[in-house]
């Protein structure tokens, strides 16, 4: 039976939520994952070092990791014996000014920029895209080594949002060539061709992106499970994210995006975005990626290229996938995953 083994896979781009959310599903993603950057779109977001670091204790206390002093609170190093999953912390980005942001950095991984109401619990974002506004957070950032996660959509037409932003994307390029920008979970060809235009561009990409189009979602009985933002876009769009992803292009990552939501929230008139793929990401991995061949390129595309991309080194985890069929559950704690009561043909044997 074939069998592949994946090191320190990580997810660069989780929402892990709060409360009793976190400790239902936090602990699929530590199981298989080495690491996640983790999404600041709380209510209220993650915008203050306190919040910040409150919030990463929760995450190590939800998935049983050993809790830091709370007199040491302050020394991330404090976090080391974290069992082998590093939640990378972001922040929710507005306009910071420099004392802050160097306070801050050392607890950081990256600050996520999201547009004003574009997605869930997005209200506090940038409403108009001033960059000279936006200049001294910005430099500090480039300055301190900070990237800028950004969450690429106008508030244009759903289906051209994403490639209306690229003048956005291009206007930060330029203007900041010292600051590492990656282009969130990107769904489009426009945002493919973006990535080579900027040697400071860099992108993740969904597992669900790579599978579906919007046929999928609402070609048919439509979809709430599938319903995401960025909705997913034509399949030629689809064909060129795969291809930068089964090449493991070194400017692109993993980021599952994977997003929970109550399954009441889902299955209802006004139904939440996202897609909830944490716990079956590393093995739809596979299934694509054997598919075409290209197995040996998952690890870059699942680890290495964040490792190089955002500098950090996470802890020794290996996983190994078997091409076996496995019948994904109805729900995990009430939350439906994607392809719920469906066999995917990759499982998990063991991880390590
Ligand atoms: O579908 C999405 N869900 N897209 C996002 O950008 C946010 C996410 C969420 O937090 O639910
Ligand atoms: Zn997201």
């Amino acid at each position: 039976m074939k069998q592949h083994t994946l090191l320190m896979p990580l997810d660069m781009h989780l929402h892990l939520r709060d409360g009793l959310m976190l400790e239902n599903i936090g602990v699929l993603s530590a199981y298989s994952f080495s690491g996640a950057l983790i999404m600041p779109n709380l209510v209220p977001p993650v915008r203050s070092k306190e919040e910040l670091l409150a919030y990463k204790q929760r995450i190590l206390n939800a998935v049983g990791m050993e809790a830091a002093d709370e007199e040491e609170f302050d020394d991330i190093g404090e976090f080391s014996d974290n069992g082998g999953f590093e939640p990378y912390m972001t922040l929710f980005y507005q306009n910071y000014d420099k004392e802050f942001l160097t306070d801050v950095a050392e607890e950081l991984t990256a600050i996520k920029l999201y547009p004003a109401g574009i997605t869930t619990n997005s209200e506090g974002g940038v409403k108009n895209f001033d960059l000279e506004e936006m200049r001294p957070t910005l430099e500090a950032m480039a300055e301190l080594e900070i990237p800028l996660c950004v969450h690429g959509e106008t508030d244009g037409f759903v289906m051209d949002r994403e490639a209306e932003f690229m003048n956005i994307y291009d206007a930060l390029a330029s203007n900041f060539p010292n600051l590492k920008i990656i282009m969130e979970h990107i769904t489009t060809k426009e945002a493919v061709d973006m990535l080579d235009k900027h040697p400071n561009l860099y992108a993740t990409i969904t597992v669900h992106h790579l599978l579906i189009s919007l046929d999928d979602v609402a070609g048919g009985m439509l979809k709430p499970h599938l319903f995401c933002k960025p909705i997913a876009k034509r399949p030629e769009d689809r064909d060129a994210l795969l291809k930068i992803a089964l090449d493991a292009h070194p400017k692109v990552m993993f980021g599952s995006d994977s997003a929970p939501h109550p399954k009441d929230k889902k299955e209802s008139c006004g139904c939440a975005a996202g897609v909830f793929t944490a716990p079956i990401a590393l093995q739809l991995l596979c299934v694509i990626f054997d598919k075409h061949g290209k197995l040996d390129n998952l690890q870059a595309f699942v680890s290495d290229n964040a490792q190089s991309i955002y500098g950090i080194c996470p802890e020794f985890k290996e996983v190994t996938l078997i091409q076996e069929e496995f019948t994904v559950p109805e729900s995990y704690k009430g939350v439906v995953p994607m392809y719920a009561g469906e066999t995917i043909g990759w499982s998990i044997e063991d991880v390590d």
